[in-house]
C-alpha cells in the first residue's frame, strides 16, 4: 500500500471504541501521539487547549462522581452550546441513525430504556480505557478556538489509530463542567470540552461492531457557478 493509500484506509477505518482491553498505553507512546496531534494547524498557531490524562484514585473519584450526578438527573449549565436546539429533521434522523447503529450492535432493543441507560453511563467511565483525556479550552476562546481544537482531536484520533490505538470522544463529559473542575482542581476559566478514552480496542466487544453511515456527497458539496 502506497502512503496515500494507507492515509485513506486510515481515515476510513477509524471507529469511535467503547470498549478496550486491559493493556496499558505507554507514557512515551501517549505523548508521542498527543505531540502528533498538535502538528494540527490553528489560528495564528495559538494551539488552543490542553489535556488532562486523568488517573489513579482521582480518576475513580471522577468517574464515581459523574455517575451519581448522572443517575440522581443532576443538570449543570454546560460551558458550551454543541447540539442545535432544536433539532432539524434532517439531523435528528442523523442522530438517530448513530443511536441504532450503537444499541443495534450491542442489541439494545428501542424500548430497553435500562439497556441504553448502561451504556450511556460507560461515558462516564471513560469506556474503562487505559487512558482517560479530559480536554480543556480557556473560557475566552470563541468559536475558532473550538474549530482549532476540534482539529488537534481529529489529528488525536489519526495518529493513535496509526500507532495501533483506539479512541473514543466523550461529549457527555460536557455536561458536568463544575464537577470535572471540581476534581481535577481546575479554575472555572478552564472550559470542559469533552472527555477522550484511548487504548487498545477489545475486538471482541460487541459495541465495538457498531458501523455508522454518512450522508451522500451531494447532501454536503455542491459546485456554484
Ligand atoms: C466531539 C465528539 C463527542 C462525542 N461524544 C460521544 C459520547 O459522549 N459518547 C459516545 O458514545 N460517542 C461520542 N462520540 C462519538 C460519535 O457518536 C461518533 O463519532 C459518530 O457516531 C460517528 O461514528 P464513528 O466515530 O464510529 O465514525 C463523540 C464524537 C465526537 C467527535
Amino acid at each position: 500500500m502506497n502512503s496515500s493509500d494507507a492515509f485513506s484506509h486510515l481515515l476510513n477505518e477509524r471507529r469511535s471504541v467503547r470498549a478496550y482491553l486491559p493493556t496499558p498505553v505507554a507514557h512515551d507512546l501517549l505523548c508521542e501521539v498527543l505531540a502528533l496531534a498538535r502538528r494540527a494547524p490553528s489560528g495564528a498557531n495559538l494551539q488552543p487547549g490542553t489535556f488532562m490524562a486523568v488517573q489513579g484514585a482521582t480518576r475513580d473519584q471522577l468517574c464515581a462522581a459523574l455517575v451519581q450526578s448522572w443517575r440522581a438527573g443532576a443538570q449543570e449549565k454546560e460551558d458550551y452550546d454543541y447540539f442545535p436546539d432544536p433539532m432539524p429533521l434532517t439531523l435528528r434522523r442523523r442522530q438517530v441513525a448513530a443511536a441504532q447503529a450503537l444499541y443495534g450492535a450491542l442489541g439494545v432493543t428501542r424500548d430497553d430504556r435500562a439497556g441504553r441507560d448502561a451504556q450511556f453511563e460507560r461515558n462516564f467511565h471513560f469506556f474503562d480505557a487505559p487512558v482517560a483525556l479530559v480536554v480543556t479550552l480557556p473560557h475566552d476562546f470563541g468559536s475558532g478556538g473550538y474549530m482549532d481544537l476540534g482539529m488537534t482531536l481529529y489529528g488525536l484520533m489519526l495518529a493513535a489509530q496509526a500507532k495501533g490505538l483506539a479512541t473514543c470522544a466523550i461529549g457527555a463529559m460536557a455536561s458536568y463542567p463544575s464537577l470535572i473542575r471540581k476534581h481535577l482542581g481546575l479554575a472555572a476559566t478552564s472550559h470542559i470540552v469533552c472527555g477522550m478514552a484511548l487504548g487498545y480496542a477489545d475486538p471482541a466487544a460487541a459495541v465495538n461492531q457498531t458501523q455508522t453511515t454518512r450522508c451522500a456527497l451531494d447532501e454536503y458539496f455542491q459546485v456554484i457557478g
